[in-house]
């Protein structure tokens, strides 16, 4: 008899439900998405139904209706009522029984969770300390796919050293990006900040490009350039860019002071733009 063993229950393999089958659990085989919402819109949704789009397209996962899925996402956040709330979805490329070759008729599956956002004040006033770890992910880093094992070991790291957050480092010496955000270095007086260019190998960050578009009116000018940690530990000021938290100061780079040790001029300033932005934007 076929059969599947679910903990210690022995069940028939006929009687699985599907969603033990489900490639995004054997394989990572799908790709994903957090928005948020302040204070009871959701933010930037467009720009990340895009990069969703985008992700499906880039594995292959075809028929997916990107309005369909802009509907659902609609619906469960008014259905849940939580104001400031993170929305997980992702699209699996389906069931079926374990093989890495994907029949052509798998139905994409849909998930999705809406949980209250815990803003993290304290980490804005104080900074957070990070520390590097190798980037041992794959090459198309751009996809945000479901295959994040690098990046959970990076973050288990971090979290071992007393680290909010793990700072990725390639085979050529050079920062990549953080572990689950954007990362950024400001030198030359507050007037510069360098994060790497895009590109296959980091996620093209919507709150990165947000922060683009406020480096203006923040008066500062934003220079995509690869940098090594070196330079990093020589920064005065710097800063994690990511959806659930926007703006977040860097205070301590690998157990090195960070500037003052205290979140830096320039990356208060854009704190404070990007609230001013959110607030308009929603
Ligand atoms: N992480 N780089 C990586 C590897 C990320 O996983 C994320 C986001 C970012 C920042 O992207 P954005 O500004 O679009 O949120 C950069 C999400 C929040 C996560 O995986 O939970």
């Amino acid at each position: 008899m076929q059969l599947a063993m679910i903990e210690d229950k022995v069940i028939p393999y006929a009687e699985l439900e599907p969603v033990y089958l489900d490639r995004g659990a054997f394989f990572g085989d799908g790709v994903y998405e957090v928005i948020r919402s302040y204070e009871g819109r959701l933010f930037a949704l467009d720009e990340h139904l895009a990069r969703f789009a985008r992700s499906l397209r880039e594995i292959a996962i075809d028929g997916v209706d990107i309005a369909d899925v802009r509907q659902r996402i609609e619906t469960a956040f008014d259905r849940a009522s939580i104001v400031n709330a993170k929305v997980y979805f992702h699209i699996t490329r389906g069931s079926g029984d374990r093989g890495h070759g994907a029949p052509k008729d798998m139905k994409p599956r849909f998930f999705l969770t809406v949980m209250e956002l815990a803003d993290n004040p304290k980490n804005k006033e104080d900074g957070i300390s990070v520390s590097t770890f190798p980037d041992w992910r794959w090459k198309r880093c751009d996809i945000k796919s479901l295959n994040l094992l690098p990046n959970v070991l990076a973050k288990m790291d971090a979290e071992k050293k007393g680290c909010g957050e793990a700072i990725l480092v390639n085979d050529a010496g050079e920062v990549t990006e953080g572990s689950s955000s954007a990362f950024f270095i400001v030198r030359a007086g507050g007037r510069e900040i360098v994060t790497r260019p895009l590109g296959p190998d980091i996620l093209p960050s919507i709150t990165r490009a947000i922060v683009e578009r406020m480096a203006g009116e923040a008066g500062v000018r934003m220079i995509e350039a690869a940098f090594r940690p070196e330079d990093a530990g020589r920064a005065e000021e710097m800063f994690l860019a990511v959806t659930t938290q926007d703006i977040v100061p860097v205070v301590r780079f690998d157990g090195t002071q960070v500037g003052t040790g205290r979140p830096g001029a320039c990356t208060k300033r854009l704190i404070e733009i990007f609230a001013e932005y959110a607030r308009r934007r929603r």
